[in-house]
Order: structure tokens, then C-alpha cells, then sequence
């Protein structure tokens, strides 16, 4: 097995590996997601709980998913099977596969629409929208885009076309390229707001909001989805590391590289998160305003500054692109499964994947509009995607990894493809795969479903 590559082909070089993998966690879920879900659940307790989830849990089933890859290179479904049969293991795993490339399928179909709302706000910062708003503008503008059906599907087809051409294109001519320019992009816009935000008289609010805990504002709930986030941010739990892993040379280092991911990765999030709140606080605006949070408070930056008018183009432009690298990981477990398991050609598997994935988001793109009042156990269908997939789907496919890699596959086969210089690093993550991140995992479950 040592010898074997994938079928698709390899890294040109570690680089490569590093900027696709962290094109795939980095996206909205650091500049959307994260400043928005703090919002909801307080602030800097549940911002230590993210951290945490992301050191302790997150970084070794990240580690565990990537050298399952490497180990089967092929799709999830196949990795599995292929490591299950090595491992003696009962023959049910590789439904774990499964569940990931259905969890991936289930986010694009809601991500492609956020994203749709990225690429409608590219327009809005180059027709001049945002000159000069303020608070009350920016909510209408984020209000009056929203309430529209047409606009949301409108660039929800147009983002789901992109991305299937991208993956039909195959892996190495696709992917590698773009992110090149996109990830330094990203941050110099990042540290940019983030001097904006220096400027408004909500700056130390801000931060005060983001990293001084009050543990009595965290509940149960917050930390599932801290935990849920962890994964979510990472893109963790649903086989997108485990192909990105399949087709990574053998003499990287997983631990160096995955470790340089989580980094940037995070610090984009938290960078996200520096540059929103002061803005949010200084314009009283509801630090509770949910999945609109960034698209009713950034545009007052972009609208009041030096140059705003280029940077908040710059900036929506980064934001589609982030996204779309990051849909590329969603759907390529889907397609590679189709192509590998059903002979099918790749453009007529990314034809089928993203079909489905498509006409499942208009679900989520409807539910802020002329569906926001049809809900389950009070939840639109977007929020009931999301909940499903990001607090239950990948936490559990992580656990799962977790307890694949610490209990079911052999010493030497993990030791081996970690390949860490030293003996005690190892035994560190062998630890922590075996008992923390599974019962870290375990009992979030429990406490959200009143046991503890
Ligand atoms: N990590 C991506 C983001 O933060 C989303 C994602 C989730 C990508 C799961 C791949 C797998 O936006």
C-alpha cells in the first residue's frame, strides 16, 4: 500500500497540498459564519471554547482524516473500505464515507446560497451601494436583497454553475491555481478592516466582546455549536480532508502541514471577528442579527472609508472566491464517488452531484423569503440544514474518524503514515484521538440531550 497513488494523480509539492487544503477550510465559515454564531452565543466564552475544540478535537481527527486518505487514496467510500479490510474491522465503516459526501452535498446546497448573496454584494459594491451608508442603509439594502426569490436563485445558479465547471475541470488545473493569490489577498482586506475598525469608538468594546469570557453566558447548546464550528471551519467529519489526503506524497509531514491549516485557518476567523464587532457595536447594530451580520455591518465600513469603494469590491470578489474553493471540497467526495464507484465521466458526475445540490438549495434560498415561516421544531429550512450537518453530521463523522483512528486501526499503520520525529508526539495525538476527542465529542452530545 506504501506505493500506491491515486488514481487522480498527486500534489505537484507540499505548497500545493497546503493552499488547496486550506483553501477548503478557509471560506465562509471563518468571514461569515463564525462572527455571526459568536454574536448569537456571547462572545469570548464561547470564543475559548471554540479555540479549544479546534486544539483539542479539531487538529487530531483533521490528522486522522488526512492519513486515512493517504492510506486508501481513493474516494471516502473506498478509502474506508480499504482501511476497514486492512483493519479486520466490522464492515460497516465505510458507511462512514458515506455519511460525509451526503454532509457535503446537504452544506453546498445552503453555502452555494450564501455565497450567491457574496457574488450579489460584488455588484452592489461596484454600482456604488454602499457609499456613505449607515446602519439603518445597511440593513435595508441586506433586507430588500434577501426579500427578493429571483435575486437569491438567480446567484445561487450562477455560483453552483461555477463551481461544477471548476470540478469538472479535474483536480490539478482546477483548483491549485487560484488560491495562489487568494489567501494573502484575504488577509491584507482583513488587516485592512481591521484598521477601519481601529478608527470607529467601538474598537476595545469589540474586542472585549470577543475575548473576555462570561462563562455565564455559555449554555449547552453554544458549545455544540462551537464544537459543530470546529468541524464546520476545519472542513472536517465529511471526507473532503480524506481526498485532499489521497492525493497527498507520502514524505509530507501531516501533522506540520495540517497544523499550518488549523493556524491560518483560525486566525482568519478570529481576524473576521476583530474587524466586524467594533463595527457592529460602534453602529448599534443587534450583535444577535444572525446569518445577515456581516452583510448589514461591513458595507458601512467599505462605505465610509479611504477607497472603500475598491477595497469592498476587492473584498466581496475575495469572499466568492474563498467560497468556491472551499464548494470544490464539498462536492469532489460526491463526484469522485460517482466516477470511481459508478463509472461515470466526470462531467456527467458533476452534472449529477451538483444538480441535486442545486435544486436542494432553493430550500434554504427560499427560507429567507417567501419561506421564512415555514419551520420544523421552529427552525427554516435553512437553519434546520445547517443544524443537521455543521452540530450533528460532522461531529459525528468526527467522532467516528476518531474512534477509527485510535481504536480500530493498527499501531503501526497510523505511526506510519504520521511518520513524527518524535515517538512522544505520537503517543500525544494517540492519546488525545483515543480518549479526548472522543469523549470530548460524546459528551457535547450528551449535555444537549440532558443527560449530564
Ligand atoms: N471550511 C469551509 C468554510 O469554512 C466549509 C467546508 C465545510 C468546506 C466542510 C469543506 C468541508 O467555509
Amino acid at each position: 500500500m506504501d506505493t500506491k497513488k491515486s488514481i487522480h494523480g498527486e500534489w505537484s509539492s507540499r505548497t500545493a497540498f497546503i493552499l488547496a487544503a486550506t483553501g477548503s477550510a478557509v471560506g465562509l465559515g471563518n468571514i461569515w459564519k463564525f462572527p455571526y454564531i459568536t454574536g448569537e452565543n456571547g462572545g469570548g466564552a464561547f470564543v475559548i471554547v471554540y479555540l479549544l475544540c479546534v486544539a483539542l478535537v479539531g487538529i487530531p481527527v483533521m490528522m486522522a482524516e488526512t492519513l486515512f486518505g493517504r492510506r486508501g487514496r481513493e474516494n471516502p467510500v473506498h478509502t474506508m473500505a480499504i482501511l476497514t479490510k486492512e483493519a479486520n474491522a466490522d464492515e460497516h465503516w465505510p458507511y462512514l464515507g458515506w455519511m460525509g459526501m451526503i454532509a457535503g452535498v446537504l452544506i453546498l446546497s445552503y453555502y452555494s446560497v450564501i455565497a450567491g448573496w457574496a457574488c450579489g454584494y460584488v455588484l452592489k459594491a461596484i454600482d456604488g451601494s454602499f457609499f456613505g451608508v449607515d446602519a439603518q442603509g445597511a440593513k435595508n439594502l441586506f433586507m430588500a436583497f434577501t426579500a427578493s426569490p429571483l435575486q437569491l436563485l438567480f446567484w445561487h445558479t450562477g455560483f453552483m454553475v461555477a463551481t461544477m465547471f471548476i470540478v469538472a475541470r479535474g483536480l490539478s488545473q482546477g483548483f491549485e491555481k487560484s488560491i495562489h493569490f487568494l489567501i494573502p489577498g484575504l488577509f491584507l482586506l482583513l488587516f485592512l478592516l481591521v484598521g477601519y475598525a481601529m478608527t470607529t469608538d467601538s474598537y476595545f468594546q469589540g474586542l472585549h466582546f470577543l475575548f473576555n469570557p462570561d462563562f455565564s453566558k455559555l449554555t449547552g447548546n453554544a458549545i455544540l455549536v462551537a464544537l459543530g464550528q470546529a468541524f464546520f471551519s476545519l472542513g472536517i467529519g465529511m471526507g473532503a480532508v480524506m481526498v485532499y489526503g489521497a492525493y497527498l506524497p507520502k514524505k509530507v509531514s501531516i501533522t506540520e502541514t495540517i497544523t499550518i491549516i488549523a493556524v491560518a485557518d483560525t486566525v482568519v476567523a478570529l481576524l473576521a471577528g476583530i474587524a466586524i464587532f467594533p463595527i457592529v457595536l460602534s453602529n448599534g447594530l443587534p450583535l444577535n442579527s444572525g446569518p445577515g451580520l456581516i452583510f448589514e455591518s461591513l458595507p458601512i465600513a467599505f462605505g465610509n472609508m479611504f477607497g472603500g469603494w475598491l477595497f469592498g469590491i476587492l473584498f466581496f470578489v475575495m469572499l466568492v472566491f474563498a467560497a468556491l474553493s472551499s464548494s470544490i471540497a464539498l462536492i469532489e467526495p460526491a463526484v469522485s464517488w460517482l466516477v470511481e464507484n459508478k463509472g461515470m465521466e466526470r462531467g456527467k458526475a458533476c452534472w449529477y452531484a451538483g444538480g441535486v445540490t442545486w435544486l436542494l438549495g432553493f430550500g434554504s434560498a427560499l427560507s429567507f423569503n417567501v419561506g421564512a415561516d415555514v419551520t420544523v421544531f421552529g427552525k427554516t429550512f435553512y437553519d434546520l440544514l445547517d443544524y443537521l450537518t455543521s452540530n450533528l453530521m460532522l461531529p459525528i463523522g468526527g467522532f467516528c474518524i476518531a474512534i477509527f483512528a485510535g481504536w480500530m486501526m493498527g499501531q503501526a499503520h497510523s505511526e506510519a503514515e504520521l511518520a513524527m520525529a518524535k515517538p512522544l508526539h505520537y503517543q500525544a495525538w494517540r492519546l488525545l484521538i483515543r480518549y479526548l476527542a472522543t469523549t470530548a465529542i460524546f459528551v457535547v452530545f450528551l449535555s444537549v440531550v440532558g443527560v449530564v
